[in-house]
């Protein structure tokens, strides 16, 4: 175990900066979003939806851009997380094709069945292979710093599309909101950092309190059901642990019946339930009732409240929490949070 104040052995362990690249959250976001407002815009002369086509740190992107534009976008966008597209996608639709390392090959193979269909495509990228087909191809090409991991690059793989979906007009101006979330960030970094001790730092005490345990993370519909989503991610490729996710109000359909057995389980799951303001009503009563039912049969229940005004600053402050304490988990269990061999080896497996 490595203990959370001491700032050198959490460096050491950390073989690939990803404290680094958390402290570097908001001037990242500021960045991707001046990429996005610089990027040449596709060819379309109508688009009727959009479809953000990539794979784990380069797909919730796509998940924050659907959740973000249900409430509020002309058209519908959906994620597509596999070699093929949905059979609707034609001239249409707006293919964002998503890739931090350019070279994941279902991304690449529904980037050249959306070239096949017409489809209007932009590529985002650092480069590798799908940076080199849409050089080929004439495709506006979004490219973002490399260096990073694709999950620490989520600012990257998220503002870009959410500019040219409010340029293209498919949504209202944001350039306010995403002030406000880079000022939320800003602020919110100065009580996560490494520097600052388990008591007064959320991310640490909640990492204590996770320690030994399988998180369960809960968010709701149309708000928090991403970052739920994320939470649990980030559990699993920086901590290295078991964790899972769901979100209200189906959770209160189905999951909520199955926490009588096995006690040996039960015993070791940590709830945490992600709030928002602009949570449904209802929802916030769901959240109630069932945070009493639940809370006495498993090892510990945090309710998390979002930061700031707008949707986004609330949906990344929950994010940059949830990110700071996958971290901080690892270092409790002494393990590097950066290199993820097992997607490494299956990646190097699928291409033998
Ligand atoms: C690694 C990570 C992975 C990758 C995924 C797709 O940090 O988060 O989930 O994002 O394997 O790879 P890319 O993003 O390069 O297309």
């Amino acid at each position: 175990m490595i203990r959370l104040d001491d700032l050198m052995a959490m460096r050491e362990r950390d073989s690939m900066d990803m404290l680094g690249a958390l402290h570097g959250l908001p001037e990242q976001c500021a960045r991707a979003w001046e990429l996005g407002q610089a990027a040449a815009l596709p060819k379309a002369d109508r688009v009727d939806g959009v479809v953000v086509t990539g794979l784990g740190g380069s797909a919730i992107g796509g998940d924050l851009l659907r959740t973000y534009a249900a409430a509020v976008a002309s058209v519908p966008v959906a994620v597509n997380r596999d070699y093929v597209l949905p059979r609707h996608v034609g001239p249409h639709t707006l293919v964002f094709a998503v890739s931090y390392s350019g070279n994941t090959e279902e991304t690449l193979s529904a980037y050249r069945e959306a070239r096949e269909k017409g489809a209007p495509v932009v590529a985002i990228t650092t480069g590798g292979r799908l940076g080199a087909l849409a050089g080929e191809d004439g495709v506006p090409l979004i490219v973002v710093p490399a260096g990073l991991a694709p999950r620490a690059a989520t600012g990257y793989l998220f503002l870009p599309m959410l500019s040219l979906l409010s340029r293209l007009g498919l949504i209202a101006p944001v350039e306010e909101e995403v002030a406000e979330m880079v000022a939320v960030l800003t602020e919110l970094r100065s009580r996560l950092e490494p520097g600052v001790p388990a008591p007064e730092n959320p991310a640490k005490t909640l990492a204590w309190e996770l320690l030994g345990n399988v998180p369960v993370v809960w968010g709701a519909s149309g708000t928090t059901e991403v970052v739920a989503q994320r939470w649990k991610g980030q559990f699993n490729e920086n901590a290295k642990i078991a964790a899972y996710w769901n979100a209200f109000p189906e959770l209160n359909h189905n999951e909520i019946v199955g926490f009588e057995h096995p006690r040996q389980v039960l015993d070791h799951l940590y709830l945490v339930i992600l709030r928002d303001p602009d949570d449904h009503p209802r929802v916030k009563k769901r959240m109630a009732i069932t945070a009493d039912l639940v809370r006495h049969r498993v090892s510990g229940l945090k309710e998390i409240e979002a930061a700031g005004r707008s949707r986004l600053a609330r949906m990344y402050s929950l994010i940059y929490i949830g990110d700071y304490t996958s971290v901080y988990l690892a270092f409790l269990y002494g393990v590097d949070p950066g290199p993820v061999r097992v997607i490494d080896y299956l990646k190097q497996a699928m291409a033998d």
